[in-house]
């Protein structure tokens, strides 16, 4: 007689980072973990050391609505170590995206440092498509407040809500000045 298997436990991974703001690399990052994995839990990074540009709160309803539909996409947030959320979040992997070889040294350090403090989470790097491998969060800040466009690398709730924050603070300096 054959042993039934065991039901195994569902293969979780975190995809962790700032996503100020989330661009179309991660959510090319993001599909392809959830072909691999059985979810994928988003994980905002609450960092007060950082002077973001949207808050906390605003990135993760942005990431929620582009993938509303995705029922193994979970947003959540974090702040301390990443192995310890992921302890918690009985996750076996963490997805980190590599889009050219200039990741590599600071992705490379940050996998060996989180496997010596967790050797069950193991870190898996997956490449975007060739048309995102310049896009980073940085560059579409930059380019959104000099006028330049960023459709087609963004998703559009994030280019949406970019003109909205840009709004806000053209009002807020001119706010400033007639004071
Ligand atoms: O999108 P980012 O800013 O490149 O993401 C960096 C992130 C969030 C993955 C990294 O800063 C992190 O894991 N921070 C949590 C604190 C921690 O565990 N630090 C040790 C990493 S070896």
């Amino acid at each position: 007689m054959t042993t039934p298997p065991l039901p195994s436990s569902p293969h979780i991974a975190i995809f962790p980072g700032s996503f100020d703001p989330l661009t179309n690399g991660h959510v090319d990052i993001i599909e392809r973990g959830c072909v691999i994995f059985d979810r994928v839990i988003v994980a905002v990074l609450i960092n007060a050391d950082k002077a973001p540009l949207f808050t906390v709160d605003e990135r993760v309803r942005m990431i929620r609505e582009v993938f509303r539909d995705r029922a193994n996409v979970e947003v959540d947030t974090f702040d301390g170590l990443l192995v310890e959320y992921g302890r918690r979040k009985q996750a076996h992997a963490l997805i980190r995206g590599l889009r050219a070889v200039s990741d590599f040294e600071y992705e490379f350090q940050m996998a060996l440092m989180n496997r010596r403090l967790n050797h069950d989470l193991e870190t898996v790097f997956l490449m975007p498509a060739e048309q995102y491998t310049y896009t980073s969060s940085r560059l579409i800040k930059e380019v959104f407040r000099l006028g330049g466009a960023v459709g087609g690398l963004v998703p559009p709730v994030v280019e949406e809500q970019l003109r909205v924050k840009q709004a806000s603070v053209a009002g807020r300096r001119a706010g400033a000045r007639n004071a």
